[in-house]
Order: structure tokens, then sequence, then C-alpha cells
């Protein structure tokens, strides 16, 4: 036979290391193996959860039956679902001038968090052409390659001490006020950074819009965690609200997710916000205009299960009082995870010292592991995390943390 050439050119691609991570955790057959990888919300009992207030809107849903539940939507996604999504995200309750706040927002449905982080740049890519966009270092592994795809040179600013495991505010600071350049793109974690869990305190986020505003930095917030992370809807979103109520002159965007606080992981549901200067808001319907243009030539809309989930929950004070519940029950597991592994590693006087786990927040803690001692806990305890040292703290329960600081303990002690 003739052997036929390809007419590709490609390379292998690394592999995700998360979804890489997670199917060596599942291949295992250890009785005690832990998954501290993939950031996905586990009970006690190591099992998925599907929020209360979702199964109750779910039920509500099945017996509406409603005919249009499989049609298609608008090409910005469903009108409704994006009022709920910009309004949690914004919070105008007891604001004044509401309606202009508004008119400065153009907001369409997205391929939930992800999808809208990929919208938003591509959209900048297309009609700011940012010389750069500056993300943290450390930082969510996607955000690199969404920019990547999108064609935009991506550097890095300092986020991380490791020496002190703490926010590195004035390395973050110096390296934007001299090298970055007027129109760059810097993106932010609007709460609950990934990986490092560590978040700006409030004077310090003023800091940044500050810095922002003077050099013209276009500030791209990722937001994944809203009430995720503390428990408070408000609290999360504290520093998109502070640079939308104080900096009315300057233009951001905001990728939002429902992954994390609903639950919906599977469902794809989020939503993009570009918002205008308060001069500009003319542009509005040109910017929700375009962005259907690049939806439209990419996936036509968002999925619709998960929007009218949220819209469900929203339209209903109990079940809106039993989400809120829901994101209580989330966010107090994680937290009493922290302070078990904390207490576990003093008790066993592990060397070191591991405030930082309980000082963190959200999702993960970076450990302060090394590349090695990962290895270790995985090939010797069955523990998985990633190479960093980040763990998904949502992977410890009463059942297993003993064991798990008992790995470290074992790993920090004997492996360099
Ligand atoms: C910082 C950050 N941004 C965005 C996302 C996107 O999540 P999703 O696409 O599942 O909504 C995640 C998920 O892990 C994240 O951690």
């Amino acid at each position: 036979m003739e052997k036929v050439p390809t007419r590709l050119n490609v390379a292998p691609v690394p592999p995700d290391e998360i979804f890489a991570l997670n199917g060596a955790f599942f291949a295992d057959t250890h009785p005690q193996k832990v998954s501290l990888g993939v950031g996905v919300y586990r009970t006690d009992d190591g099992k998925p959860w599907p929020l209360p207030a979702v199964e109750k809107a779910e039920k509500q849903l099945a017996e509406e039956n409603d005919l249009m539940r499989h049609e298609y939507t608008a090409i910005e996604g469903d009108v409704p679902f994006l009022k709920i999504a910009r309004d949690l995200m914004f919070g105008f309750e007891g604001k004044a001038s509401e309606e202009a706040a508004k008119a400065r927002i153009a907001s369409v449905q997205t391929v939930a968090g992800t999808g809208a982080n990929h919208l938003g740049a591509l959209f900048l890519a297309h009609h700011m052409k940012p010389r750069n966009v500056w993300l943290s270092n450390p930082s969510w592994a996607n955000h690199m390659t969404i920019w990547e795809l999108a064609g935009v040179p991506r550097k890095t600013y300092p986020y991380y001490h490791a020496a002190t495991r703490s926010f590195d505010f004035d390395g973050m600071m110096s390296t934007l006020e001299n090298d970055a350049e007027e129109g760059d793109v810097v993106l932010l974690h609007a709460c609950a950074h990934n990986p490092t869990g560590l978040d700006p305190n409030k004077e310090q986020w003023i800091a940044i819009a500050d810095l922002c505003e003077r050099k013209k930095l276009f500030p791209f917030f990722d937001s994944a965690y809203q009430g995720f992370a503390s428990g408070s809807l408000e609290e999360d979103a504290w520093a998109v609200r502070y640079f939308f109520d104080n900096k009315p002159d300057m233009e951001m965007c905001v990728a939002q997710s429902f992954s994390k606080n609903m639950g919906l992981y599977g469902q794809r549901t989020g939503a993009f916000h570009y918002i205008t200067n308060r001069s500009a808001t003319s542009i509005r319907d040109v910017v929700v205009n375009n962005l259907c243009h690049l939806i439209r030539g990419e996936f036509s809309m968002g999925p619709r299960i998960g929007c009218t989930i949220v819209k469900k929950i929203m339209s209903s004070e109990e079940l809106t009082a039993d989400w809120h519940n829901d994101l209580q029950v989330m966010s107090s597991r994680i937290k009493s995870m922290r302070e078990a592994l904390y207490n576990e590693l003093v008790r066993l006087k592990t060397p070191g010292t591991w405030e930082h786990i309980v000082e963190q927040n959200g999702m993960f803690s970076y450990t302060g592991l090394t590349p090695k001692q990962v290895y270790a806990l995985k090939d010797k305890y069955h523990v998985y995390l990633l190479k960093s040292g980040r763990a998904s703290i949502s992977g410890l329960s009463q059942k297993n943390v003993a064991y798990v600081a008992l790995a470290i303990d074992d790993v920090v002690r004997n492996v360099l």
C-alpha cells in the first residue's frame, strides 16, 4: 500500500496537568487514595454535592415541563439570566443612579468561566489590540493558554512571595508601575486567587485600582468563586464593585462563572461583562453586537440548562435563601478542613510553619511543598496534588485529614 503523507503539521501538546492527575487518581486502586487535585467541591464523604437549592429548582423545572426548555436562546444568551448574573456581580441594591450604572454594562452568556475568559480575550484582541496582558505569577494555568490562543503577548507580575508564603503586593505594584504600558490588560482574580489562595486586602485593592487608573491599564477580572470563598456574595465581589463604583472613567471587564458557587460544573454556566466608561455608554449596544458576532462564529449561544436553574433559584426568595445557606455550608466545610490540617501538622510538629494553610482563602492552599515532595506524596501515600504544591482543600475530610497530615509530615522530614 502506498503511504500517503498527512497534510498536518502537529506536535504533541503537553496534557493538562489537572485532568491528567484526575485520570491517574481514578486509575489508582489504593484504598486510602486522596484527591487534592481538581478544584471541585466534595462532601465529607468525598462525594460530589448537587446543591440542595439546585435540586429543588430542578424538581420544580421538571414539574413545569416547559416545552421551550431545549430551544435555542438568543445569540447573546438568556437575557433574564444575564440581568440576574450582572446584578449578582455588581450589586446595585440601594445605590443611587442604578440605571446609569447598568447602562455601562454589556453582558453576554458564555460557556462558563473559561468561555468568558476566552471570549473576553478574543474580543479585546480584536477590538483593543493590547500590547500585552499581565498575568499573576502564578495564575490559573488556563489563563496562559487562553491568551496565547488569542494571540496577545503574555507577561507576568510577581504575586507570591515564596519565603514568607504571602502575597507579594510590593512586587506586583512595582512591576506594573515600571513595566506595564498604557492600554495593557491586567488580569486580576476577583477573590480566592487560584492557585495561591492569597488575595489583596481592601487597602491594597484600592491601590491597585488607583494604579490601573493612573497608568491607563485595563483591568480584566476573573470571578470564579463569588460566594464560594467567604460564604458572602458581597464580600467576594468587593474588589469588582470597588473598581466599578469608584473608577467610572475606567473601562474594565469581568468573566463570571457559576461552576463553583452553584456546583454547576458540567453545565457550563457563565457570563462576560464589558464595562464602558461613563462617557461611552452609547457604545454598549455595539459592544454586545460585536460580542455576538464572535459568539455566533464560535458556538452560536451559551447552553440553556444551567442558566435556567440560576433563574429559577434567583426568582424565588425561598430558593435564594437555600442557595445562600449552601454557600455557607461549602465555605465553612473548607475553612474547617484548613483548620483540621493545620492542627494535625502542629500536633505532629511537622518542620516549618503552616499558618498559611488557615490564612489562605477559597478552594486552594498553596502548601509550599516542593515538586519532589508532591511526587513522594503520590508515589508513597496515593495523595494527589499539583506539582506546584497546590492542594484542593475540599478533597480533605474528617476521615482522611490525619492520614494526609502524616503523609505530609513524612515527606517534609525525609524528601528535600
Ligand atoms: C481562576 C479560575 N478562572 C476560571 C475558572 C473557570 O471555571 P469554569 O470554566 O468551570 O466556569 C476556574 C476554574 O477552575 C478558575 O479557577
